[in-house]
């Protein structure tokens, strides 16, 4: 049988990167408890209609990355390739009744995409993201990047070397009379256009403006730009959203080409990329935006409310940060490893492991025992932050010895481990 192998496009996380993984979900956690967003689940696969109606039926995403598949009744299902619409999806069902306040929902989990596998770009990734539901406020917008921006500072990433690059593509209203004047300029240059762009020339025509080729750029360097044709009143949306980052000191551009890939769109549209990298292949940090009509499109116009919202890939995110600096706070350290000296010591050191986990701390033993040097070995490959050792002479003399530090010892009497609470040595070793 030929050698089994993860999926093309799939990752196996080991520690440490699973561990930096999870350290980028907690930092992302973290910014969410402070912006008052709260965790939100649901399942991996969904009706492949959710995908087709809600991120479009002509986008990259529902026509060439969907992993569909047909269940033994015959349901068409799909993997989520992402979570907006399942969340939205989700609040229709539950049949929550919205008397004014805002929803602010947050959540991680893998997503999976039938892309093109390369670094930051995966076929199952994980996503954190967030949705806030039932305001039309431009300041909502502004919590939404705040929060995006503060998940990455977090992570140790310098305000300096990120910048929000930011677009508004107005309502429905301005999208139709946009729509008609960008395809009547494109009409002109039709025949250079390359395939992709020709064949959503009539269904995505936006997206133009996100293609690589060189020559459908020089094309469209001169098209109109859908931030010129929004109306006055959407104008001013963003020119709030413009305003408030600028007074929080936030890194930001302007870029009338960012429309994003996927059709609920409306009004602000903004995208994180590492300063210097926002052409680099690997894309954008996190990305997002408004879309306010994505309610009455899922529940067939029965609701309306306006959301806005992001997510990040966090492969993507843990690839820009610099490690060396974070590694310490992100791989989990152990708070105690015990070290065994000859077998007659090894069921006392299992009651000493078993006593500093009831205590609250981390604590593993090593199995193996043997040579004192190998278990040290061992414990720094574990990152022990202090050790415990104990053997046949240690409890001849009734104690432990502990060392909170390399060059520290001090011995702690047996007893202690049978009393309720952790003695103080341990607890702020001298
Ligand atoms: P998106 O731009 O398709 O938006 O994806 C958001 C982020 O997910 C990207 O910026 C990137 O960091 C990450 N990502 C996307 N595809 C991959 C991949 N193949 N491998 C690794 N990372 C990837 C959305 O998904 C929208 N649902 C965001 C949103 C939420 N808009 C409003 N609310």
């Amino acid at each position: 049988m030929a050698e089994l192998k993860a999926p093309r496009g799939t990752i196996d996380r080991f520690p440490p990167y699973s561990e930096r993984c999870e350290h980028v979900i907690k930092c992302f956690v973290d910014a969410c408890r402070a912006h008052d967003y709260r965790i939100v689940h649901t399942p991996t696969f969904e009706d492949t209609r959710l995908f087709t109606r809600g991120v479009g039926e002509s986008t990259d995403i529902v026509m060439k990355e969907m992993y569909s598949f047909k269940d033994k009744k015959g349901r068409d299902l799909s993997l989520r390739p992402e979570m907006t619409a399942g969340v939205i999806r989700a609040l229709i069902e539950a049949g929550r009744r919205y008397t004014g306040q805002i929803e602010k929902l947050a959540y991680y989990g893998p997503m999976f995409r039938y892309d093109r596998p390369q670094k930051g770009r995966y076929r199952e990734f994980f996503q954190v993201g967030i949705e806030a539901i039932g305001d039309t406020s431009p300041y909502l917008d502004v919590d939404v990047i705040l929060l995006g921006w503060d998940y990455l500072l977090n992570l140790g990433i310098k305000p300096d070397d990120m910048v929000v690059i930011v677009n508004s593509i107005g309502d429905a209203e301005d999208r139709k009379t946009y729509l008609k004047i960008l395809r009547e300029h494109l009409k002109k240059v039709e025949d250079e256009l390359c395939d992709d762009c020709k064949s959503r020339l009539d269904t995505n025509t936006l997206r133009v403006f996100d293609c690589k080729n060189p020559k459908c750029k020089e094309l469209v360097s001169d098209a109109p730009r859908p931030l010129k044709h929004i109306s006055s009143a959407n104008r001013e949306h963003f020119d709030i959203v413009i305003k408030m980052l600028e007074s929080f000191g936030i890194n930001y551009r302007i870029d009338e080409d960012i429309v994003r890939g996927l059709d609920y769109y409306t009004h602000t549209v903004f995208e994180v990329f590492p300063t210097g990298e926002e052409e680099a292949s690997q894309g954008a940090l996190l990305g997002g935006g408004r879309y306010d009509g994505l309610f009455a499109t899922l529940s067939n116009g029965e609701l309306d409310f306006p959301a806005v919202g992001f997510a990040s890939g966090v492969e993507r995110v843990l690839e820009a940060v610099d490690w060396d600096s974070q590694d310490k706070k992100a791989i989990s350290e152990l708070d105690f490893y015990v070290v065994i000296l000859g077998d007659n010591a090894k069921s006392q050191a299992y009651k000493i492991v078993r006593k500093l986990q009831q205590w609250g701390f981390s604590a593993d033993i090593d199995y193996r025992a043997g040579k004192l040097k190998s278990q040290f070995k061992r414990s720094e490959a574990r990152n022990a932050k202090s050790i415990m050792i104990i053997g046949d002479d240690e409890i001849n003399a009734g104690i432990v010895k502990f060392k909170p530090s390399k060059d520290k010892e001090i011995e702690l009497s047996l007893s202690c481990f049978d009393m309720e609470n952790p003695p103080d040595e341990i607890m702020s070793p001298p």
